[in-house]
């Protein structure tokens, strides 16, 4: 802090979130003192070109030096908006052991890192707070650690990722397919320009690890999350689901079971009725389920420019406080427990399978015995006739085993002197 105690704040990274933070900040200076009873400034910004001209920012406060940002005692807030692992991590690390409190919108190093840095964070008493790094705007790791904390959390799940949710709101909506709508979606700049991240699942899957981990206070990390993407999911799919009453979603979704902990990202069946079926576009929204509260849904932008920086916001201006009053480090990392984690084949899931199988007496009863045989049993069955000799099988199951409804499938694809082609597998919503 500067000798007239104003906050200093020093931001790394300037690019979509980066610039949000700064034009926020610019825009909410005068109400920090009424709000936090301290005034700040944005004392320094990383960046790799220093020379670039950027439109709107005073270029006295760029450097390309983090070293001079770490040895200035003055900072006290360093805003992390880089993305990445390193320098991110090493960046942050050595902020905290410099006694600076951070805040980042880095879910992919929270995702693998966050114990360690929150354990250091705790440490050396100074705040590491990250709300930006879930969905964007939407406030839920606050809620969570702290509105929520008088409750067991049971079930945490959502649509934490935009881009794959506009995709198949075209899909559903325009009967387009996979491969249009994310042409579509590069095109108004949802999707990056390398989208594996997204369409793989790999965003949700790393947004699932932290909103886990915080639910069940127990660290969740981006390898025990399972995760598959929306690549493969077709227009006739989401033809056949509708006409079952169901809807297909990106579903990032934990629950803690006697077991353990389940943890996937995956394209699923969700009933029409269900709240998070509603949730379109680029959209994100996030359903909890706490033993006092009952179901609770957070609702909003999960990315973007100035939602993000929102979060990011709310954060700078709870560090201030707790600066003030002399509590940063207030509230650290909250996982107290080890739950292990639950190997994906021991759940407990139902499917929806798409076959392409021979017209001929017999092929339903076969499939059928196989199902019978590794206790899989059908709840919703509806066959088409494609071309001469020839169907389409849709049916969906009641709960199994995944590893004994893995043993049928497996049985399946052997059978190809009746099933041409399995077209789909997708797990249902329970
Ligand atoms: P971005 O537009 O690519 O901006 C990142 C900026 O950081 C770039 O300007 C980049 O500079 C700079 N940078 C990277 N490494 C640097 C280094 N070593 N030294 C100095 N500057 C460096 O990314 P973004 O969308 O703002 O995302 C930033 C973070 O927010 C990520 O962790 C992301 O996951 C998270 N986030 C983003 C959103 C969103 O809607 N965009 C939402 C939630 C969370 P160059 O231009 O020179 O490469
Ligand atoms: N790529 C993400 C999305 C935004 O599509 O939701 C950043 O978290």
């Amino acid at each position: 802090m500067t000798e007239t105690n104003k906050v200093r704040i020093a931001i790394l990274g300037l690019g979509t979130v980066g610039g949000g933070v700064y034009q926020l900040f610019q825009a909410q200076a005068d109400t920090l003192m009424a709000k936090t009873g301290l005034d700040a400034e944005i004392a320094a910004i990383l960046v790799r070109d220093a020379n670039k001209p950027r439109e709107g920012i005073d270029p006295s406060l760029l450097t390309e030096s983090f070293e001079d940002i770490l040895h200035d005692e003055t900072i006290d807030i360093i805003v992390e908006v880089m993305g990445g692992i390193e320098p991110a991590r090493t960046y942050i690390t050595e902020a905290l052991k410099a006694g600076k409190n951070v805040v980042t919108a880095n879910k992919d190093l929270m995702a693998a890192h966050g114990g360690e840095l929150l354990d250091l964070a705790q440490e050396v008493g100074r705040d590491l707070l990250f709300e930006a790094s879930v969905a964007g705007g939407i406030p839920i790791i606050r809620p969570m650690k702290q509105c929520l904390a008088g409750n067991r959390i049971t079930e945490v799940m959502g649509i934490v990722n935009g881009t794959t949710n506009y995709i198949l709101t075209k899909m559903d909506e325009e009967g387009m397919e996979f491969s249009d709508a994310l042409a579509k979606a590069t095109e108004l700049g949802y999707a990056e320009a390398d989208p594996t991240a997204d369409i793989e699942g790999y965003d949700a899957g790393r947004k699932l690890a932290i909103l886990a981990s915080i639910a069940f206070h127990s660290r969740v990390t981006f390898s025990d999350v399972h995760t598959e993407g929306i690549s493969r999911i077709t227009a006739a799919d989401i033809r056949y689901v509708r006409d079952m009453g169901c809807i297909i979603k990106l579903v990032a979704t934990a629950r803690e079971t006697e077991k353990g902990i389940e943890a996937s990202v995956q394209p699923m069946l969700l009933p029409v009725h269900h709240p998070l079926a509603s949730v379109k576009d680029v959209f994100n929204a996030v359903f909890v389920h706490g033993d006092a509260v009952g179901d609770t849904m957070f609702y909003g932008r999960g990315a973007g420019r100035f939602p993000t920086a929102s979060a990011c916001m709310g954060d700078i201006i709870d560090v201030m406080r707790n600066i003030r009053f002399y509590c940063t480090g207030r509230i650290g990392c909250g996982c107290y427990r080890h739950v292990p984690i639950q190997p994906m084949e021991e759940t407990i899931q139902r499917y929806f399978l798409r076959m392409q199988v021979v017209d001929r007496p017999g092929v339903l009863a076969s499939i059928a015995s196989v199902m019978g045989k590794y206790g899989v049993s059908i709840k919703q069955v509806v066959q088409k006739p494609t071309e001469e000799g020839r169907a389409e099988l849709v049916l969906i199951t009641d709960q199994v085993q995944e590893k004994d409804f893995l043993k049928a499938l497996e049985k399946f694809r052997s059978m190809t002197n009746m099933i041409q082609e399995i077209s789909s597998v997708i797990r249902v919503y329970e």
